[in-house]
């Protein structure tokens, strides 16, 4: 299938979507580039291109930060699915040979895509996943199969390259394709169906913890590395050893826990956990 992929306004929206309409392609992709606080304005370019075509359309949002679940609702009721997310920014990168800013935009900033991005956009597919029926296109720093997956592991149905063909090329997306199929071999999965979603369930609704936590270790995973004791700045990690076998394993000290969770991040071999799960 052909999708355009048009924006920005109501006007614009309303001229262009019959006309790619025509020209004959199966569905139509819009964004609206904004990027403030307000779900209305996207709501309302979704609600005139609704009203404009016949066929599919796909309402493309920007990471609209902290919360794009207003946004995914919003739009909800008038698309037939939802493309997360756009690139964020602006951003502003220095070179330091010369002090100038070194991204092509007008003002000297530029918007972040690529690998940088794929950590907030698979945040965003995942929320909007949980929150709405209607299936995520998941785009954001894809690059390999792996990646894809990812986004499809967070409820995406399926994915968008574009900073890597830009980089790479056409070939990108036979590539990716094909890496995609030999995860699904080797880790034994039949389908995309068994792993679309996967980590949903390791993402349950609850109120912001406001209390440190502190990581709990499992012995048995713990290497004694030693990595997460020389992490933590809170010095909140002693190496200990073990009675029986005087094999030495991290032990937090729970008074001087901050629970800011580095440790469980960095362990190589996952040994650290919260006790909540
Ligand atoms: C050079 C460039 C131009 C882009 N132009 C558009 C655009 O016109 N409309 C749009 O919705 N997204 C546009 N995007 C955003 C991409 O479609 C995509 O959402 C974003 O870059 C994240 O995916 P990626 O990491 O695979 O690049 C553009 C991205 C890049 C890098
Ligand atoms: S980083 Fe992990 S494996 Fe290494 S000492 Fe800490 S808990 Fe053990
Ligand atoms: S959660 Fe943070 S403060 Fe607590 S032990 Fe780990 S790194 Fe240290």
């Amino acid at each position: 299938p052909v999708i355009a992929s048009i924006g920005y306004t109501p006007e614009d929206v309303a001229k262009l979507g019959p006309l790619v309409e025509r020209a004959g392609v199966d569905g139509i992709e819009f964004s609206t580039h904004y990027v403030g606080f307000d779900p209305k304005p996207v709501a309302e370019v979704a609600k005139t291109l609704r009203e404009s075509v016949e066929i599919p359309i796909f309402a493309k949002l920007s990471p609209h930060l902290p919360d794009i679940v207003p946004f995914a609702k919003a739009v909800e009721p008038y698309v037939d699915g939802i493309v997360a997310i756009n690139t964020y920014g602006p951003t502003l990168h220095i070179d330091v040979e010369t002090g100038k800013p070194l991204l092509g935009g007008r003002y000297g900033y530029g918007w972040l895509s690529g690998p940088a991005l794929k950590p907030i956009a698979v945040r965003c597919v995942a929320e909007i996943s949980k929150a709405v029926r209607v299936p995520v296109i998941g785009v954001g720093g894809i690059l390999c199969g792996r990646d894809a997956v990812e986004h499809i592991m967070a409820g995406a149905y399926a994915v968008q390259i574009c900073t890597g063909a830009i980089l790479e090329g056409p070939g990108i997306y036979g590539r990716v394709a094909k890496e995609i199929e030999e995860f699904l071999r080797e880790h034994g999965y039949d389908s995309l169906e068994d792993i679309r979603g996967m980590a949903l369930k390791w993402l349950p609704e609850k109120p912001l913890r406001t209390v440190a936590l502190a990581p709990e270790v499992d012995v048995e995973r713990c290497t004694g590395c030693g990595i997460c004791e020389r992490a933590c700045v809170y010095h909140a990690i002693e190496m200990v050893e073990l009675a029986d076998s005087r094999r030495k394993v991290a032990k937090t000290v729970v008074e001087k826990c901050y629970g800011c969770g580095l440790c469980v991040s960095i362990c190589p071999t996952r040994a650290r956990y919260f006790p909540e799960g």
